[in-house]
């Protein structure tokens, strides 16, 4: 499919680096300042396969391996791409997503082979733009912790730092191909994590010549 007008704007981060509060301080930057219609959407999406990825991170459901897992998530992605991200790019929306491929290479790139998980992703939608919230495990899980009682099956150092340093090769090999990747310090206080990401679409949002209302 060609890129069309619409454009698809990804927010990735290990857990607890702050991507879902962005995501809707972000919807509403772009709807004001430069009156965008913004759709919000994540993965795993709210569709079918995502509803049955939810139920295996959260641990109600058990026994499915990591390489079904992967295959889930990237079918949850194909079917996201075909009823919710498409459909709105083709109507000139644009997409913010929380979470998308990335998310599989950092994640499920612990327990698969890499270019394995490239394959089942092929056909995905390649994202316009994806900005990168990099915090530190410590950081993600002291907040994580702080604010709520259960973790999912990801939520741990050990694991957090893995994710952290799949991400961070993969990011490295994406920009050396050409990819629009942003990092953003989300150490940071959120207002401030909120300004690095707004002036990081701006930039993306000048190049591809739109203006500001
Ligand atoms: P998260 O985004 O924190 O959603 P919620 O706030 O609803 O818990 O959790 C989703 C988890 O799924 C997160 O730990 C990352 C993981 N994940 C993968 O392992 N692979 C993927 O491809 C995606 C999209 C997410």
């Amino acid at each position: 499919m060609e890129q069309s007008q619409g454009k698809l704007i990804v927010l990735e981060g290990i857990d607890g680096s702050g991507i879902s509060t962005q995501t809707v301080r972000l919807k509403n930057f772009l709807e004001t300042k430069y009156g965008l219609k913004v759709v919000l959407t994540k993965e795993p999406s709210d569709g079918p396969i995502g509803t049955i990825i939810r139920q295996i991170l959260s641990g109600r459901v058990v026994g499915v391996s990591a390489s079904s897992l992967a295959l889930l998530f990237a079918a949850d992605r194909l079917d996201h791409n075909n009823n919710k991200i498409k459909p709105a790019l083709r109507q000139g929306d644009y997409v913010i997503c929380d979470r998308y491929i990335w998310s599989s290479f950092a994640y499920q790139g612990m327990q698969n082979d890499i270019s394995w998980i490239k394959e089942i992703n092929k056909y995905a939608y390649k994202p316009d733009l994806t900005i990168f919230i990099k915090v530190r495990p410590e950081t993600s899980l002291k907040r994580i912790l702080g604010s709520r009682f259960q973790t999912e099956i990801f939520e741990k150092v050990e694991i957090l730092e893995q994710v952290l340093a799949n991400y961070i090769k993969i990011f490295t090999e994406w920009k050396d191909l050409g990819e629009e990747v942003r990092v953003i310090n989300g150490e940071q206080e959120p207002n401030l994590v909120e300004m690095d990401i707004a002036l990081a679409v701006e930039q993306f949002l000048q190049n591809n010549q739109l203006q500001r209302d």
